[in-house]
């Protein structure tokens, strides 16, 4: 490959994996554009550097997405771009309250949910997917789990869409740093509230387990909390309408999956790892070196930043075998898209029952789901593989 590849160009977001394929084969560790990232792209070496946080460093990322223009961002205080030892103690008190029973204990709220918005996307018949399931689905699931008010449900997502490209808005689009910071100080005044609420009566949802989590007889501080929740609000959402989104786009291409699916409903937690696997929410991580470090051969300088290509390395054939085919019914859960090692993502168990409560609520209520035929929109971004709109029409069983 001889010019530098633009991760952002129209022709890659439509569709990576030709792309992806090409880096993988002839360039695996390389310079791409924006920015001149360090781009890794195959299996093996994205994993060698997800096993090594101490060269490899998350918390290097911090500082970009704090700029100038903004300050204080309390995403870039979260454990997501936290290094051992800090990480380690974060991780541990969040995860004494984001337990396997937490998760399944939302399960009959989900479904609830999920039947009411199906009731809902049936009587319009047309419909955006992703504003009538995808989005509001987890958005509930959020809110509930953080015991938040219904009513600001809708919000959620216009204040994490800003808070998660604080890194991508240049110093100059004062337009777009003064709405961002607008969302920002609204959803932590609200965050403040609800802490402060939850102190005075305590309950029985996460934010009230946070608040008396320990880990040798030390809480989390109040800046510690709010980081988390404002982590969970962009890190919850962002992803899992993606998965929805991608998953009933594939639904809406191949008609034989939606069949057989509807047939055999006891596929259906395959096809979300495989939706997962094939057209993965989270697309790329990123690192940034902390000495001169050698990845796949190539030395790269301290502070090289490297994106870290998790949707080429899903498709890679040492990851799986006929990596660039579709295939349900695979045996092996797809753990990539979630991450590895220390940062491996805490929501995967919550994203999974999403994803299979919504299917289930949906697939024995439709005979048909199909998309209008232009091509797909998918969202300018680096990290996240996701469609801006996805205009359905549903016919009932
Ligand atoms: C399909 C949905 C999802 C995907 C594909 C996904 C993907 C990921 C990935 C790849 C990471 C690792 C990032 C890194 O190493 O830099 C991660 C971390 C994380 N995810 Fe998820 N995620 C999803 C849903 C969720 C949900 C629903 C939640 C919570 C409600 C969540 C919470 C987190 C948290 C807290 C971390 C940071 C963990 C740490 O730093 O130790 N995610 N996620």
């Amino acid at each position: 490959m001889s010019a530098r590849v633009n991760l952002l160009a129209p022709e890659v977001l439509a569709n990576p994996y030709p792309v992806f394929a090409e880096l993988r084969r002839d360039a695996p560790i390389c310079q791409v554009e924006p920015g001149g990232l360090w781009a890794v792209s195959r299996y093996a070496d994205i994993m060698n550097v997800l096993k090594n946080p101490q060269l490899f460093s998350s918390e290097g990322m911090a500082r970009s997405m704090e700029p100038a223009w903004l300050g204080y961002n309390p995403v870039a205080r979260s454990m997501l771009v936290m290094d051992p030892p800090r990480h380690g103690r974060a991780r541990s008190l969040i995860s004494r309250a984001f337990t396997p029973t937490t998760i399944a204990q939302l399960e009959p709220f989900l479904r609830a949910t999920a039947e009411r918005l199906v009731d809902e996307l049936l009587a319009r018949r047309d419909a955006d997917f992703l504003q009538s399931l995808a989005l509001p689905l987890p958005a509930a699931a959020i809110g509930h789990l953080m015991g938040l008010d219904a009513s600001l449900y809708s919000r959620f997502k216009h204040w994490s869409d800003h808070v998660a490209v604080v890194s991508a808005i240049s110093a100059t689009d004062i337009e777009k740093q003064q709405q961002v910071q607008r969302s920002l100080q609204e959803m932590e005044g609200y965050l403040k509230e609800v802490l402060e609420h939850r102190r005075r009566e305590p309950g029985d949802d996460l934010v009230s387990g946070l608040l008396t989590a320990r880990v040798d007889g030390e809480a989390l501080s109040d800046a510690e909390l709010m980081s988390f929740l404002f982590l969970l609000l962009v890190a919850g959402l962002e992803t899992t309408v993606n998965l929805l989104g991608n998953g009933a786009l594939l639904l809406a291409d191949r008609p034989d999956l939606l069949e057989r699916l509807r047939a055999e409903p006891e596929l259906i937690p395959s096809f979300i790892e495989e939706v997962l696997r094939y057209e993965s929410p989270a697309q790329a991580g990123f690192r940034l070196t902390t000495a001169e470090a050698e990845v796949g051969g190539v030395k790269l300088p301290k502070y090289s930043v490297l994106i870290l290509l998790l949707g080429s390395a899903c498709r890679d054939e040492q990851y799986v075998p006929d990596a660039e085919r579709f295939v349900l019914g695979r045996k092996d859960p797809a753990n990539l898209p979630f991450g590895h090692g220390i940062h491996f993502c805490l929501g995967a168990p919550l994203a999974r029952l999403e994803a299979r409560v919504t299917l289930e609520a949906l697939l024995p209520r439709i005979r048909s789901l199909s998309r209008t035929p232009e091509a797909p929109r998918w969202h300018p971004s680096l990290q996240i593989r996701g469609l801006m709109s996805l205009p359905v029409r549903v016919e009932p069983a």
